[in-house]
């Protein structure tokens, strides 16, 4: 699938991994519809961008927001003629606490919803309102691809850490979904690709304390770093560009598992 000429539609591309696709997108040739709640960052990046960059204030949680954003991607698409060619679903949240607590409180159901309606129901919601407007593409390339359906799980999804029952099951769902909409959407010359990423840098994780991090890195084999949002990003192109990469789940991990707690 060619990325020039295309245009991509990023939740979560104000910031950390949806930051860097979108910048890396757009310099080989994308048009990137960045979709985010974060609207000042939003308009200073589409700002910088150019023409090639538009953005819209979503909250992916509310499916009448992001039909509003696939309508102003659609409309912007038929302005500048560069059809839809792929969706990254970047937006995600965390939002860690143990399902029995020490004063015997089991985990609020407001935080279990917040994490599921964000990370599962938003990337499902965002992927079932852009898909009409990616079956109707022209098919391009001797394997007649129309577009690629990029999610982001986590490390999360396979070896999820105390604290981490909402967010790994809302990650351990992107990942089993994957197999399914690749098969849904094969008809359509439409693949499915999951990167599930370890530790890497971002607004996300910058919130984590210095003594968490290190432990983090030290649970990694190799490289004993957090990843560059540039190496999330390369892979996403990667995704995009060969037409292999199907059905699958990318670990991009530097061979970490992580530990039960740090
Ligand atoms: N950074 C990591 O170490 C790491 C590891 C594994 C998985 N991930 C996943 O990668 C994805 C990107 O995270 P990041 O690390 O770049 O974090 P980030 O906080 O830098 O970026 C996330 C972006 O999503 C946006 N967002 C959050 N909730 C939203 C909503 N309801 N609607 C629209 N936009 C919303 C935020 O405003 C932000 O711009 C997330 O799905 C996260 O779970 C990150």
């Amino acid at each position: 699938m060619k990325i020039a000429n295309r245009t991509f539609i990023i939740s979560g591309g104000a910031s950390g991994l949806g930051l860097a696709t979108a910048h890396d997108l757009h310099a080989h040739g994308a048009y990137v519809s960045l979709l985010d709640l974060n609207a000042d960052a939003g308009s200073d990046i589409v700002s910088s961008l150019g023409p090639r960059a538009k953005f819209f204030e979503v909250d992916v949680s509310d499916t009448d927001a992001i039909a509003a954003a696939i309508a102003g991607t659609v409309a912007w698409v038929k302005e500048t003629g560069k059809p839809i060619g792929g969706v990254v679903a970047g937006a995600g949240v965390g939002l860690p606490g143990l399902i029995i607590d020490k004063k015997n409180e089991p985990l609020s159901i407001s935080s279990i919803d917040f994490v599921l309606n964000v990370n599962l129901r938003g990337t499902l919601d965002l992927i079932r309102q852009a898909l009409p407007h990616m079956t109707t593409v022209q098919p391009e390339g001797p394997d007649g691809e129309r577009g690629v359906i990029i999610m982001v799980a986590s490390s999360a999804a396979f070896d999820g850490q105390m604290g981490q029952v909402a967010y790994a099951a809302s990650k351990g769902a992107v990942a089993s979904l994957t197999l399914p909409l690749a098969r849904d959407l094969s008809k359509y010359g439409i693949r499915a690709v999951t990167i599930a990423p370890a530790l890497f840098e971002s607004s996300m994780t910058k919130m984590i304390s210095p003594k968490v991090k290190q432990s983090l890195e030290k649970a990694m084999e190799f490289p004993k770093r957090a990843g560059h949002a540039e190496e999330f990003a390369r892979t996403v192109r990667d995704s995009i560009e060969n037409g292999m990469l199907n059905g699958t789940i990318i670990r991009l991990d530097g061979a970490m598992r992580m530990p039960a707690r740090l």
